[in-house]
């Protein structure tokens, strides 16, 4: 029997009371999510169960128990605490997926202070905006990220602190480094956790937009409360799952259902710290017999290619239910994951702003590959017009999502950036950006989004801030930025540029630019493809039109060129 039951009833008799009660939570309360993923369990009898089966390169592996998790959260708490560092502060959490990481945003939670999770294949440029924007007190690192901490300093006064987790303190550190070693550090057992409520600001997630920097999705405690029950209906986590999220905490994938989900439900979870692997991955999940798999598909597509015979060699009948989020989840993929796991992949989705699922296949519920599903007991959403917002209530119509505002884990604002936030309000809707329709049974079917956003592999990428670390190369005149189609990560990074004087369109220098932005953004940014042309297509205002060079990628009309530049 899976945990929601029926999908209908839980529609019809919905309050998210269901939820406080069984997290004996009531308005006004005190509600610390450190608390709930680490003290609550233990309290309640489940101290010695496993929490995390961590593995590292070489097959190294870790196992904490949530005692373990409770004491070395409580250890980073106190060291925190004892730098100084008080509640609504930001700390940064720049790591792999070590322990620490995990640890790290507990500790952080339970000083009341905000943790901002980044990923650590950030190169130093996309560190410093978002280190920047939220004036950072403290980041919390390994060694080997540091050099891109070090790069930046000058221009970061606020920065106080950089915690270095792996450090051994034998060289002498430099200045604003710190060497912690949560394993050597003394055991913290009894920690006063800072009183945080309901609004109390929890974990600030930085997403990109199509225009500006990215923008810091401020959550807060109360966010637990749809994180809790998603995880114990849609990922129908029960007590002896052994769940894998592959997400990075990087990504609010990682926080909300890599940690604060299944944490706080009491269950146990495993944590690969490795790149992609078709046969690490299989031999993962037969070594740990994972029942629960959340992963993203990118992953299910690579899984794909890297075709059945590799599923053949290994026993994975341990798993009994899979889901995906992130980006479109083909049907392809879904026939596939039934034909060789004997399980379809449920599909979910949401945001970074949403902070939990929105719309998803639940257990129990046909699957009708392709398709996302059905909106989540307790939110209310839809599909409006994109010019009156008004509801459009006729079947297999395409529109723009909406959801009506008041789920616990919705963002509470855009990191000092009230406008913006405000913008994604219209006609009583929250919109987040995407084109879908609704079939005549309620589910909804993913179009695109309806903007310039690129999701590359499931993470998103500002054309705005590719075109902006281009134009730094001394090479590029000018630059615009589009999603081109992949066969696996369904969209990658394009660069359109022109040339300064001087400079030859050459495969060196494509392969140049390239590396240049894998180093100052990400490798997730940089551009698969740099085409030169001699001038790019722009408007008669003079904005370069990206929509044509997109619609060139992926053999569409180009529509209305009207406002095109004359030659
Ligand atoms: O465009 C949608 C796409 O990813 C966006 C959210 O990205 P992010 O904030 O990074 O959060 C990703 C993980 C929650 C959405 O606006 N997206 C997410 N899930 C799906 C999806 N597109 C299609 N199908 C999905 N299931």
């Amino acid at each position: 029997m899976s945990n929601i039951g029926s999908y209908e009833e839980r529609v019809k008799n919905f309050n998210w009371k269901i939820s406080e009660d069984e997290l004996s939570y009531n308005a006004g309360d005190v509600i610390n999510i450190g608390w709930y993923c680490s003290d609550r369990i233990c309290q309640m009898g489940k101290a010695d169960k496993l929490a995390m089966i961590w593995e590292g390169l070489g097959g190294k592996e870790k196992k904490y128990t949530f005692d373990d998790v409770r004491i070395k959260s409580n250890v980073i708490a106190q060291f925190l605490r004892d730098l100084g560092i008080k509640n609504e502060d930001r700390v940064c959490l720049f790591m792999d997926k070590i322990p620490e990481l995990y640890f790290g945003c507990l500790g952080i939670l339970k000083i009341g202070a905000i943790a901002q999770p980044l990923f650590s294949a950030f190169g130093d440029e996309s560190l410093h905006v978002r280190l920047e924007n939220a004036e950072t007190n403290t980041i919390i690192t390994q060694k080997k990220h540091v050099s891109k901490v070090r790069k930046i300093l000058e221009k970061m006064p606020y920065l106080k602190h950089i915690v270095v987790v792996d450090d051994d303190g034998r060289k002498p550190l430099r200045e604003r480094e710190l060497a912690f070693n949560m394993d050597e550090a003394e055991d913290v057992n009894q920690f006063e956790i800072f009183p945080t409520k309901a609004e109390s600001p929890s974990i600030l997630h930085y997403t990109s937009g199509t225009t500006g920097q990215p923008k810091g999705v401020k959550h807060v405690h109360y966010s637990l409360i749809s994180q809790y029950l998603t995880t114990k209906w849609v990922l129908d986590l029960q007590e002896n799952d052994i769940y894998w999220c592959t997400a990075d905490p990087g990504w609010v994938t990682g926080t909300s259902y890599g940690i604060i989900g299944p944490w706080s439900l009491g269950i146990t979870q495993c944590v690969l710290d490795t790149g992609f692997g078709a046969d690490s991955w299989y031999r993962f999940i037969e070594k740990n017999k994972i029942s629960m798999w959340y992963s993203a598909p990118t992953a299910i597509r690579s899984l794909m290619k890297a075709g059945d015979e590799v599923v053949e060699k290994y026993d994975l009948s341990s798993l009994r239910h899979l889901a995906s989020v992130g980006e479109p989840l083909n049907a392809e993929a879904v026939i596939w994951s039934e034909k060789v796991f004997g399980l379809p992949f449920y599909d979910t989705y949401w945001q970074t702003e949403t902070g939990s699922m929105m719309i998803c296949n639940f257990p129990g519920m046909k699957v009708k590959p392709g398709s996302m599903g059905k909106t989540v007991p307790g939110v209310t959403g839809g599909i409006v017009d994109p010019e009156t917002f008004e509801e459009i209530t006729e079947p297999n119509k395409g529109g723009l999502i909406a959801f009506r505002p008041g789920w616990p884990a919705m963002m509470r604002s855009y990191w000092n950036n009230e406008e913006t936030y405000q913008s994604k309000f219209k006609n009583g809707w929250y919109i987040p950006g995407d084109k879908s329709t609704i079939d005549g049974d309620g589910y909804f079917w993913f179009m695109g989004r309806d903007d310039d956003i690129i999701n590359t592999g499931g993470h998103l990428v500002s054309p705005f801030e590719v075109e902006s670390a281009l134009l730094e190369h001394e090479s590029i005149a000018e630059s615009a930025v589009v999603a081109k189609p992949d066969m696996v990560n369904m969209e990658v990074v394009k660069a359109f540029v022109t040339l300064n004087a001087g400079f030859k369109p050459t495969e060196e220098l494509e392969l140049e630019i390239m590396n240049f932005i894998r180093k100052r953004l990400s490798p997730l940014a940089m551009p698969q493809e740099i085409e030169y042309l001699e001038k790019l297509p722009k408007t008669r205002s003079g904005k370069i039109m990206r929509r044509l060079l997109r619609a060139q990628e992926w053999g569409e009309e180009i529509g209305d060129t009207s406002t095109l530049e004359d030659d």
